[in-house]
């Protein structure tokens, strides 16, 4: 068929462009922002600065290593939000410039549903299974935390959703707590390794149904040190691996719990994770414990596909231009989906 879909994302701090063929991919590029480290936090504005900065270069390199020009590509797909403005901007511009200087459809692409689309990237030589319709997918990333039911390609049904933070929020708050640096999820993952995930209880925040709850386990975290810290001010240090490994596992608990319902509930046994936290070690060993367990079809992505990057938006691109779900050039991004 010869579909070539360029994808460029730019909703928070990573400035992505990606380049994917009939559903294979040919290129996957990635610039982060080291700039947002010492603020504990992703910084807007510097972050819409950085993507100005790194837009031309990384698409360059996407094409180049994907060793195919620019008269090769068929469309170019853009993260339309959610995210923030400032840096969704730049990538929506970026995208428009390019599609009417190449005569170009553009396409539009949801962060979150580009996020589970990425069990469908292909690699040439790999084999590769996907999950069939209907899944039920639990995306995790920084903003968001939802079980989704996959019915189709461009076809989902947000089943439940958190009610506050997001579990990336929570690991990335508490980790602030401790002075861990930004993101903290990958930080507290590499120090629960020796760490005894049973030190501590935290809690548990109730939410309906299959929504999830995170905010209280924060401030239960963040009153637990606090009070610690008053009779040992070296408690952070001396526990941390502890600390660690038992937020962790908390929070794992309340993710791997509500996916269950949500199983049992849909009749659905085939499983599938997506977003930043499903990166974290331990949430995929757990899952694949219970899918082994529960005689689910468990799919887990490949780490590089679990953080934000460009396949997912070029993926998405992809389904969406067979389905001729293009935008026009008035196009604006959203903030907020
Ligand atoms: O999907 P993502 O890259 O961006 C959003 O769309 O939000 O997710 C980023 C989130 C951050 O909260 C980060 O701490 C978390 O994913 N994360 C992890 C791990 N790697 C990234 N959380 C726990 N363990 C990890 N290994
Ligand atoms: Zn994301």
């Amino acid at each position: 068929m010869n579909i070539g879909i360029l994808g460029i994302e730019s909703s928070c701090d990573d400035t992505a462009a990606a380049v994917i063929r009939d559903g294979y991919i040919l290129s996957n590029v990635i610039a982060d922002q080291d700039v947002h480290k010492r603020y504990g936090g992703v910084v807007p504005e510097l972050a819409s600065r950085a993507h100005q900065q790194n837009i031309i270069p990384v698409v360059d390199q996407a094409l180049e290593r994907a060793g195919i020009g620019q008269d090769e590509i068929s469309a170019i797909a853009f993260t339309k939000g959610p995210g923030l403005m400032g840096s969704l901007l730049v990538g929506s511009s970026f995208a428009k410039g390019f599609a009417i200087a190449r005569e170009i459809p553009v396409i539009d692409v949801n962060h979150l549903q580009a996020h589970i689309l990425v069990h469908f990237i292909k690699e040439e030589g790999k084999p590769h299974k996907s999950p069939e319709f209907p899944f039920l997918c639990l995306l995790v990333s920084g903003g968001h935390t939802q079980l989704v039911i996959v019915r189709d390609y461009l076809n989902m049904q947000i089943i439940g959703k958190t009610i506050d933070d997001a579990a990336g929020e929570a690991f990335d708050k508490c980790a602030k707590v401790m002075g861990l640096s930004y993101p903290g999820g990958p930080s507290i993952d590499k120090l629960s390794k020796s760490g005894n995930p049973e030190a501590f209880q935290f809690t548990k925040p109730r939410a309906a149904e299959f929504d999830f709850s995170f905010s209280g386990l924060k401030t239960n975290f963040l009153y637990f040190i606090r009070d610690n810290l008053n009779h040992d001010k070296n408690f952070i240090t001396n526990n941390q691996a502890d600390l660690c490994a038992s937020l962790q596992r908390t929070i794992i608990e309340i993710l791997v719990e509500k996916c269950i319902k949500a199983s049992e509930s849909a009749g659905i046994n085939e499983i599938a994770l997506a977003g930043g936290v499903s990166a974290n070690s331990e949430l995929r060993a757990t899952f694949s414990r219970e899918a082994e367990k529960r005689k689910w079809n468990l799919f887990i992505p490949e780490i590089r596909y679990t953080t934000d990057n460009a396949a997912m938006i070029a993926i998405t691109g992809y389904y969406k231009y067979l389905a001729a779900e293009f935008a026009g050039l008035d196009i604006t991004p959203v903030a907020r989906i």
